[in-house]
């Protein structure tokens, strides 16, 4: 016997990748539901070699059904959410609204997978942020060695974060650039994102930081250890799909660059690609399509006692949304619903 599962969000960028996965993983599903707004009744997706028509998220019963996979934005979480929750359908969120919630786990599997059993807090889990998600996998195994005191982060994030408008505007942009007669009326982006970079994701906070910042230091400590020290700089470039990340670590001990990478390739969830050559190293569109964040770039910082720099990229799309949430259900299955 597998397990019923919703897939909302169906037509999204995040829900479209949540449906190839579990179709490459061949999760045990005995009936899989695409739901998306009204506007989309019918609208065909693909599960695999079959096709799905989404149904209306507003008038679906969840009763029933084991597991909904959310990836509709926090405005539409706020109101559906706890819907399914009630119906006895455990949720897993790719939105940021419930991620800071002390009583709703936030899980990286390969990082906390002991935090799934607290799902029977609110029948809900969160899956983190994107940048986030990648940039945890690879500290994890260096923490557990060395212990982390502080991370320094940039990020360099595709546009596909921002969900399938900003996509368009990108590729709009961009044209209009060529053919000025196009039409680019976006407001998606603050200023111009083809042909540049931009140091802004999501609103900005009191302090000065953005929320996208926030989210780095809040979840790394949710996820990894409250102790670990962590300030981000978070950019918008002009890629489609792939975020990378510039990461600076400082330990509590020394940790060997060399020693460092071994740690690494036997890590869960990790592929490095470190060869001190031209093109020895990951960049972001080597990554679309696959689930590993990979690690390129390792190096000591002598600037500081015990420091290391290295290079993360990973397809933000799956490892930081879609994949994690497909690997949050499999945990999910295994470890407490146990059908399938
Ligand atoms: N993209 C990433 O890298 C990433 C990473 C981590 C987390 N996330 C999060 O994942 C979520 C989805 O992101 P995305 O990139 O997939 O966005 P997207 O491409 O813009 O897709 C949004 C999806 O939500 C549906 N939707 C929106 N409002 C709805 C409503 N009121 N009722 C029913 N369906 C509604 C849309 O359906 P219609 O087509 O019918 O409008 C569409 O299926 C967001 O919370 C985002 O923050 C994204």
């Amino acid at each position: 016997m597998g397990y019923r599962i919703a897939i909302v969000g169906a037509t999204g960028n995040v829900g479209h990748e949540m449906l190839n996965i579990l179709a490459e993983r061949q999760f045990p599903v005995d009936e899989i539901a695409a739901l998306a707004s009204r506007k989309s009744i019918g609208t065909e997706v693909s599960f695999g070699d079959k096709t799905l028509k989404c149904t209306d998220l507003d008038t679906f019963d969840f009763t029933g059904w084991d597991m909904a996979l959310f990836a509709v934005g926090s405005e539409a979480t706020k109101k559906y959410a706890p819907i399914a929750a009630k119906a006895g359908c455990v949720v897993i969120d790719n939105s940021s609204l419930y991620r800071y919630d002390s009583e709703i786990p936030l899980i990286v599997p390969e990082v906390n997978p002991e935090a799934v059993h607290d799902y029977k807090n609110k029948m809900i889990i969160a899956n983190p942020n994107c940048s986030t998600a990648q940039m945890v996998v690879a500290l994890k195994p260096l923490h557990d060695r060395a212990k982390i005191k502080r991370v320094v982060v940039s990020t360099y994030q595709s546009v596909s974060g921002g969900g399938k408008a900003a996509i368009d505007a990108l590729w709009d942009e961009t044209k209009s650039i060529y053919n000025p007669t196009d039409n680019t009326a976006q407001d998606v982006f603050t200023k111009q994102i083809a042909f540049n970079v931009i140091p802004h994701i999501d609103k900005f906070m009191e302090d000065g930081t953005t929320k996208e910042e926030w989210k780095m230091v809040v979840e790394t400590k949710k996820i990894v250890d409250k102790n670990i020290k962590v300030t981000a700089t978070c950019v918008r470039v002009p890629v489609f799909v792939g975020h990378s990340e510039a990461v600076n670590i400082e330990f509590e001990d020394f940790l060997d660059e060399d020693e460092a990478r071994d740690i690494l390739r036997e890590a869960p969830g990790i592929m490095v690609i470190d060869k001190r050559e031209d093109g020895g190293y990951v960049t972001p569109i080597e990554c679309v399509g696959d689930y590993a964040t990979f690690i390129s770039r390792i190096r000591q910082d002598s600037t500081v006692e015990n420091g290391l720099n290295l290079w993360c990229v990973s397809d933000n799309l799956r490892k930081g949304a879609a994949l994690n949430a497909v690997q949050i259900a499999e945990l999910l299955g295994r470890e407490c619903l146990k059908k399938g």
